[in-house]
C-alpha cells in the first residue's frame, strides 16, 4: 500500500467527528463480563454478542473503525457475513487486536510486559487479505511505590514501536496504545508525570524504528487521579492535565488521539473528552477523539444478559454511548443527553 493511502487510513479513523469502538476483549477478560452478568461464557455468546454490536442500526453514524479480536474476525454474523465484511457494509473499517496480552515482566516485580512479536509479521499479513485496515498493540503501565522502572517503561515503548513498524509494512495503520492504568490511591500529578515519561519514551522508540508518525493513531489513558485518590478533580481540570501532557509529548504529526476509557463509567469518559474539546479544540494538532470498549459497551452488554429478545434494546444503549461521545467530540455533549434516552 502507498504510502499515501496509509495516511487517508489514519485520518478516515478520526474523521468527522466519529471515533473507534474497542471490542478485542481477549477471551479470558470477555468471559469474566460475561460471568459478572451471569451469561455463559461460550464461543457461541461471544459471537452472539458481538453480532449484537456490529449489527447495531446507527453504529456507523458515529464509529469509524471496530477494533476485533482473531476469535471474531474468523467468525460470521447470524447473516452468514464475515464480521470484516459486515463492518464493511456497516461503513466502519475493521480493525484487529495483535498483541498477545501483557505477562509478568522478568526482573520486574509488579510490572508487565507485552507479548506477540514472535509470528507478528505473518499474522499482519493474514489479517489483511482477511479485511482488517488497522490494528492495535497495548502495553500495561502501573503505578505503584518505585513503579514504572525505566526498563519497564523503555522495553515496552521499544515492542510498541517493532510493532507500529511491522503494521506499516503490511499496509495497516498502528493503533499505538500505552496505557497508565487507573489503579491506585496515585494523585493526578503523579498520573500525569508517569503518562509524560512514558509517551517521551513511546516516541523516541518510534523515531528510532522509523514509524510514519502521519500513519499512526495514539491511544493514550487520559490524565486522572487513580482510582482510590481521595481528591478526584473536575473534568475541567483532568482535560486541562491531559491536554498539558500531550502536547508536551505528542508531535503535531500525529493526526489524531483516540483514548481508552480504562475503567472510567461511561458518563465521565464521555464528560472528560467533551471538556477537552470545549476548552482546547480550535488550538490543537491533532483529533482528540474515543477509542473506549467499556465506556461504550457496557449498558448494553447489561441490557442484552445474553438473550436474543434483548438485542434492539441492547443495542439502542450502545449507540446513545457512541453518540454521547460523538457529540463530546464536538464539545456538545451534556448530561441533558443522558436523560433523553432515560
Ligand atoms: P477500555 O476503554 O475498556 O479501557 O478498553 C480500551 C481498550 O482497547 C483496552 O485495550
Amino acid at each position: 500500500m502507498s504510502k499515501g493511502e496509509l495516511g487517508k487510513t489514519a485520518q478516515a479513523l478520526v474523521a468527522g467527528d466519529k471515533g473507534l469502538l474497542a471490542m478485542d476483549e481477549s477471551t479470558p477478560t470477555c468471559n469474566k463480563r460475561f460471568a459478572a452478568a451471569g451469561i455463559p461464557q461460550t464461543l457461541e455468546m461471544r459471537r452472539a454478542y458481538r453480532d449484537m454490536i456490529v449489527t447495531a442500526p446507527g453504529l456507523g453514524d458515529c464509529i469509524n473503525g471496530a477494533i476485533l479480536v482473531d476469535e471474531t474476525i474468523r467468525q460470521q454474523t447470524k447473516a452468514g457475513m464475515p464480521f470484516a465484511r459486515a463492518l464493511q457494509d456497516a461503513g466502519i473499517l475493521a480493525g484487529i487486536k495483535v498483541d498477545a496480552g501483557a505477562k509478568e515482566m522478568a526482573g520486574h516485580p509488579g510490572e508487565k510486559i507485552t507479548e506477540g512479536l514472535d509470528d507478528l509479521r505473518d499474522r499482519l499479513s493474514e489479517y489483511a487479505k482477511m479485511g482488517a485496515r488497522f490494528a492495535k498493540w497495548r502495553a500495561v503501565i502501573a503505578i505503584n511505590d518505585g513503579i514504572p522502572s525505566e526498563g519497564c517503561i523503555d522495553a515496552n515503548a521499544l515492542q510498541l514501536a517493532l510493532y507500529a513498524a511491522l503494521c506499516q509494512e503490511a499496509g495497516l495503520v498502528p493503533i499505538v496504545e500505552p496505557e497508565v492504568l487507573m489503579d491506585g490511591d496515585h494523585s493526578m500529578a503523579r498520573c500525569a508525570e508517569v503518562t509524560e515519561r512514558v509517551q517521551r519514551a513511546v516516541f523516541h522508540h518510534l523515531y528510532l524504528q522509523r514509524v510514519s508518525l502521519e500513519e499512526m493513531i495514539l491511544k493514550p489513558n487520559m490524565v486522572l487521579p487513580g482510582l482510590e485518590c481521595p481528591q478526584q478533580e473536575s473534568a475541567e481540570e483532568t482535560a486541562d492535565a491531559t491536554i498539558q501532557c500531550l502536547l508536551r509529548a505528542v508531535p503535531a504529526a500525529v493526526p489524531g488521539i483516540a483514548f481508552l476509557s480504562g475503567g472510567q463509567s461511561g458518563e465521565l469518559a464521555s464528560a472528560r473528552l467533551n471538556a477537552m474539546n470545549v476548552r482546547f479544540r480550535s488550538r490543537l494538532p491533532w483529533a482528540v477523539a474515543f477509542s473506549y470498549a467499556r465506556a461504550i459497551q457496557e449498558p448494553a452488554l447489561e441490557i442484552w444478559n445474553g438473550k436474543d429478545e434483548n438485542v434492539p434494546a441492547a443495542q439502542k444503549a450502545l449507540v446513545h454511548r457512541a453518540r454521547c461521545n460523538k457529540a463530546a467530540r464536538r464539545g456538545e455533549y451534556s448530561s441533558a443527553m443522558e436523560k433523553e434516552m432515560a
